[in-house]
């Protein structure tokens, strides 16, 4: 599949920008195992410099660990697991002996509109389903929904909040939400898989206002900010509650004191260097070019809503506030067939999905490479799709 094209706007696959490519290729020819600083400072050492500029550029605490993982579900499970390892200990809970069997039950609340790797790790987890909390029209949690679960419960308590729904591009209220949370007492995650960015582009800052004030946030690096796979990124900010819950300890290993080792950052012992072809993307944009590339995809994504909206039958479906648009064409089967012929058109290539009870068709744009040009071609082949015989 052509997923490096500037015209693949299938459900939410970044590019690869040039420097980043480059430097995942030094990766693998330096092949080195990355989980401990003594080992490793070269590799080890860009990781930190790139995870210092990630905190800065998306304005996270400073103090926050960072890991990098394969991807946005895995950095779910990890700020999920620092997660149940706070709020157990809180309630005097031994989970590193005793496990979850006998535990306090964690409840888990989340919107019905999350992404279903919330649901995967909290079945890694052993912590079951969450608790649905209801949403509006764009799929963004609401805040006096999470008041009511809130308080119809007690006990240690996770609320995932969502920054990008994977069809509207939506973002959760979440300075609002998460003051109701800790109100509670209860640990706010923040699953920004792809619009955590929204962070570091001054003029979408305020999609994610008051999310600093979280626990942990998950994104990807393979997403929004154009790095080969694999690569996601786990930001928490109580070190001790991650490193308990991911660190592994052992005479043969030599364990640097102080900021920690990889290895207590991320569920892996043994990794790949992954955050150093981060470290290259962040160099090559700069913090100027990281705010330029958001920017651009949002315009982008804004450019094909407005140009498809002028097309004969179809709908745009949602607030396009971010990279993804949702469009339909009247019913169900005109949709599916819309999708069908686009698909056999082969100009472009956007995915199928259901939402709000109804089919549509989805428009990711995450590529740094799409330009007008692609924008233009893209409706082309949508109006051609959606033209009656
Ligand atoms: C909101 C959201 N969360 C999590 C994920 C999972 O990320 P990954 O596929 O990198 O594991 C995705 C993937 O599209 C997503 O959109």
């Amino acid at each position: 599949m052509a997923m490096p094209s500037g015209r693949f706007f299938g459900w939410v696959i970044g590019g690869t920008l040039p420097a980043a490519l480059a430097a995942d290729w030094l990766t693998s020819a330096w092949d080195q195992n990355s989980g401990m600083r003594f080992a490793t400072p070269g590799t080890v050492g860009a990781e930190e410099a790139a995870s210092a500029w990630i905190l800065d550029l998306l304005g996270l605490p400073s103090s926050a660990d960072v890991g990098f993982v394969t991807g946005g579900t895995m950095a779910n499970f990890t700020g999920l697991a620092a997660g149940r390892q706070k709020v157990l200990t809180d309630v005097g809970w031994d989970l590193d002996r005793l496990g979850l069997t006998g535990a306090p039950r964690v409840r888990v609340l989340a919107g019905a509109d999350r992404h279903g790797t919330i649901d995967l790790a909290l079945r890694y987890l052993g912590l079951g389903a969450p608790t649905l909390v209801d949403v509006d029209d764009q799929g963004r949690l609401r805040v006096d929904a999470l008041a009511e679960a809130l308080a119809a419960g007690a006990g240690p308590t996770l609320v995932c909040l969502q920054a990008g729904n994977l069809h509207s591009g939506a973002f959760d209220p979440i300075g609002a939400a998460t003051a109701l949370a800790h109100e509670h007492g209860a640990w706010v995650h923040i699953d920004g898989a792809f619009g955590l960015w929204a962070g570091a582009s001054p003029r979408l800052r305020h999609l994610v206002a008051g999310y600093e004030t979280a626990d942990s946030w998950a994104t990807d690096a393979h997403k929004t900010l154009n790095v080969p796979y694999d690569c996601g990124i786990s930001i928490v900010a109580h070190p001790p509650a991650l490193r308990s819950a991911m660190g592994m300890h052992a005479s043969y290993l030599v364990h640097d004191e102080g900021p920690g080792d990889p290895l207590e950052k991320a569920p892996e012992l043994s990794r790949r260097a992954r955050g150093v072809p981060v470290w290259a993307a962040l160099r090559s944009l700069g913090r100027s070019g990281v705010a330029e590339l958001i920017d651009r995809l949002v315009g982008h994504a804004q450019a094909l809503a407005d140009g498809i909206a002028s097309i004969d039958g179809a709908e745009i479906l949602n607030d396009v506030v971010f990279t993804q648009v949702c469009l339909g064409f009247g019913d169900d089967e005109r949709t599916r067939e819309v999708t069908r012929r686009l698909l056999e058109d082969g100009a472009v290539w956007m995915s199928g999905s259901r939402w709000r009870d109804r089919d549509v068709l989805r428009i990711s744009v995450s590529n740094w490479s799409t330009d007008d040009a692609d924008v233009d071609t893209s409706i082309e082949a949508v109006r051609r799709a959606a033209k009656r015989d």
